[in-house]
């Protein structure tokens, strides 16, 4: 990972390690009105049955049962309220994100719908959370844009109690033939073209699709996550390598 000083990539652009955070904000400022929409449109519906594996792994109790989930790089809340709605009594989930305007969305999204979920302004770099106090920590289509992953690894690390699972659910490489070719066709045309016509801005979409290119492999990924300390670390590809689903425990 690049050190405080270097340079770092956004997209396909290098940029200093430390306008990198700025330049996310402004994308997600940028689509924060069109975001879930734009995931429906952009995925054919798919980011749903994506995330309900998260949350069929997160598998939260039914019942009574005091369990905790912090869902990092929340947004809008789309994992932390399915996450909410399948459990039970016992289960408080925490969204936290860097950007207001997202977390604003959630919070009117999560009162809409009756679910009990906090959300918390902060950075997956420094989490505003003391040790050891989820059960559960998330992350979805988020990790690939904080600027030092290892930094956001180590804090879901710190933040989750022994015997905890982290889950990343990422974009990831597709590798199959033939649809690899497809793939690049749809994100580097159909996706910014999309952007363009649905949430006005087309370069929002470019970043949102290099950042994919740009992300470690899944098996680079799981170096990372046991490099942060996590353990029984595994991954899942779904849909032809599209998305993988990263699972690790703090043991
Ligand atoms: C692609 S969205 C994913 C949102 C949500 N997890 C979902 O699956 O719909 C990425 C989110 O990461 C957030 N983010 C980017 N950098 C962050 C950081 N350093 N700390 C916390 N959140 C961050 C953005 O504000 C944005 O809401």
């Amino acid at each position: 990972m690049p050190a405080a000083g270097e340079d770092t990539h956004f997209g396909f652009e290098q940029v200093p390690l430390a306008d990198k955070q700025g330049r996310v904000d402004e994308v997600f400022h940028s689509v924060a009105g069109r975001y879930d929409l734009m995931n429906d449109l952009m995925s054919g519906g798919l980011h749903r049955a994506w995330k309900d594996a998260l949350v069929t792994a997160v598998n939260p109790p039914r019942g009574d049962r005091r369990f905790a989930v912090l869902d990092v790089a929340g947004g809008t809340g789309d994992v932390a309220l399915r996450i909410a709605a399948a459990g039970g009594a016992g289960t408080r989930t925490t969204v936290v994100d860097i950007n207001a305007e997202m977390l604003g969305l959630g919070r009117a999204r999560a009162a809409e719908r009756s679910l009990a979920v906090d959300f918390v302004e902060g950075n997956a770099e420094a989490l505003p959370f003391p040790d050891r106090s989820y059960d559960a920590v998330t992350v979805a289509f988020g990790i690939r844009n904080v600027p030092r992953i290892a930094a956001a690894l180590s804090e879901a690390h710190r933040v989750l109690r022994v015997g905890g699972r982290f889950l990343c659910l990422e974009f990831s490489t597709v590798d199959v033939p033939g649809l690899d070719a497809l793939y690049d066709f749809y994100s580097f045309n159909v996706i910014p073209a999309f952007g363009r016509a649905v949430a006005r801005d087309a370069d929002a979409y470019r970043y949102l699709i290099e950042s994919i290119r740009r992300f470690p492999r899944p098996d680079e990924f799981a170096e990372l996550m046991r490099a942060a300390g996590f353990r029984r670390v595994s991954f899942q590809r779904m849909t032809g390598g599209i998305v993988a689903l990263h699972s690790g425990w703090r043991l």
